[in-house]
């Protein structure tokens, strides 16, 4: 199994071309392919939902990592797991009873993930880290690629990660917002084992293959 994981966040990429723009990512060396499912309640943007991650399904081979930025993520996991979903990963501040939604999306047949929010305290995951197989730290608020790194976050890896190696816990630890060639071995450092990028790999300015390069170059 990789030790690191780059996943990269399809947010930014071309929808006229979304295709060859996986099928690029891919070519390259991405590991995993993010997918931001955002509702206009819980996150200001709305973005993409089940018939986006089918389509996704259809064009690649790699996991289909799929992050729910959603009020009541219990109606939709469902079908986002008919739909091909790998991994779904929901916000603690969406789920009452995140240890039960976490069995849940397991019983369904995906892996579980559980995310907090830059102004949530790690307190609120802890429940949640016996029993998930990835925890995802927001680096940036929820809802838009291109925003700015919040160094903050680092710390909460850090604390993040004591706590999965005290637990023996071999879940991922993921980090989403802001990831780019300065943030990434920050990241690393601290603990992270999965990176998300958007922006660093579909804006590119040599094109999404040499963002991809670029960020493996630091695993
Ligand atoms: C933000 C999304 C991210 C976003 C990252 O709400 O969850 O996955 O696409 O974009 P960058 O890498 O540009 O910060
Ligand atoms: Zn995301």
């Amino acid at each position: 199994m990789n030790k690191y994981i780059l996943s990269p966040s399809i947010l930014s990429a071309d929808f006229a071309r979304l295709g060859e723009e996986i099928a690029t990512v891919e070519a390259a060396g991405a590991d995993w392919i993010h997918v931001d499912v955002m509702d206009g309640h819980f996150v200001p943007n709305i973005t993409m939902g089940p018939f986006i991650v089918a389509t996704c399904r259809r064009i690649t081979k790699l996991p289909l990592d799929v992050h729910l930025m959603i009020d009541e993520p219990e109606r939709y996991i469902e079908a986002l797991a008919k739909a091909g979903a790998s991994n779904l990963t929901v916000h603690v501040e969406t789920c009452p009873d995140i240890v039960g939604m976490l069995k849940q999306i397991k019983s369904l047949g995906c892996t579980a993930g559980a995310v907090l929010n830059p102004e949530t305290s790690v307190g609120a995951i802890q429940p949640a880290l016996p029993e998930a197989d990835l925890i995802l730290v927001m680096s940036v608020h929820p809802g838009y690629s291109g925003q700015s790194f919040m160094p903050e976050s680092i710390a909460k890896v850090s604390e993040i990660r004591k706590k999965l190696n005290a637990l023996r816990s071999s879940a991922w630890l993921e980090v989403d917002g802001g990831i780019d060639t300065g943030t990434l071995p920050q990241m690393k450092e601290a603990g992270a084992t999965a990176f998300v990028a958007a922006t660093a790999i579909f804006k590119d300015s040599d094109g999404p293959a040499a963002g991809v390069r670029s960020l493996r170059a630091l695993f």
